[in-house]
């Protein structure tokens, strides 16, 4: 069902889920309940920015940084995505109806094996859906992806299968994670930090941004109305006038 408020909509979504642990820490909880609660803001947010007609949409769920936080807290929130990928899979048939294809963003080598499975699995079934593109970003690292397209790049062109005089941004942008999928038009990052750390570095050259004080797990359907309508009276020029 298409709630259609706004006149123009970004046509890819991207946001930046951050301020778990300190929503956790002003309650007095363990970080790993503000991750519980983040976890079902994301399906809140997933579903309504569905509802309102988003094609594309990317949630920042673990850096390529994030390995440096204490053991306890990274296996919490793979757990959390464990059971994220457990409901995708009952929610297949579902999911495939809405026509919503789900996207890995990441290195997928420094996951588990038995997440990696079910990772590829969920991509393969819905890979001809074409409705919404719902991609999580996890051991996601913009440089790493710059690099690791740069890697594939360099080595076909040592195998003579390109020539490097014919690498382009459209070339460079189809061995991205993202590669088929158009660049964020919005990215929002909650929680009051103004930074992208690492999220998206060369789809955003020309994205725009929206920042909010508001810490993810308290994020509303009412939040995201606020950055649509501000992105709504962006005038974006892309270098012309
Ligand atoms: C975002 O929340 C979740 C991840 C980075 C995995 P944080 O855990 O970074 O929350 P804060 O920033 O410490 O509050
Ligand atoms: C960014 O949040 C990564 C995710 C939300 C997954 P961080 O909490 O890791 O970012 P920094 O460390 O504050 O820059
Ligand atoms: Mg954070």
């Amino acid at each position: 069902m298409s709630e259609r408020k706004f006149s123009v909509l970004p046509e890819h979504l991207g946001i930046i889920m951050d301020g778990n642990g300190r929503w956790a820490k002003l309650r007095g909880l363990p970080r790993t309940e503000g991750h519980k609660q983040g976890s079902e803001t994301f399906r809140k947010i997933g579903e309504y920015a569905g509802n309102l007609g988003i094609r594309h949409i990317t949630f920042y769920a673990f850096s390529t940084e994030n390995w440096n936080r204490p053991e306890t807290e990274v296996s919490a929130i793979m757990t959390l995505f464990d059971s994220f990928l457990t409901e995708a899979i009952d929610r297949l048939d579902e999911n495939i109806e809405k026509g919503i294809r789900l996207h890995f963003l990441g290195d997928k080598s420094g996951i588990s094996q038995e997440l990696k499975e079910l990772m590829d699995f969920v991509e393969d079934r819905t890979k001809h859906c074409n409705k919404m593109h719902l991609n999580l970003a996890i051991n996601y690292g913009g440089r790493q992806e710059i690099i690791q397209a740069a890697k594939t790049l360099a080595i076909k062109a040592r195998n003579g299968t390109i020539d490097p005089a014919d690498i382009n941004d459209e070339m460079f942008a189809q061995h991205l994670y993202t590669a088929g999928q158009p660049d964020p038009d919005l990215i929002i990052r909650p929680s009051g930090e103004l930074r992208l750390s690492n999220f998206l570095t060369y789809q955003s050259a020309y994205s725009e941004f929206w920042f909010s004080d508001v810490l993810w797990p308290d994020f509303s359907e009412q939040d995201l109305d606020l950055a649509l309508s501000d992105f709504e009276k962006r005038h974006r020029r892309f270098g012309g006038i």
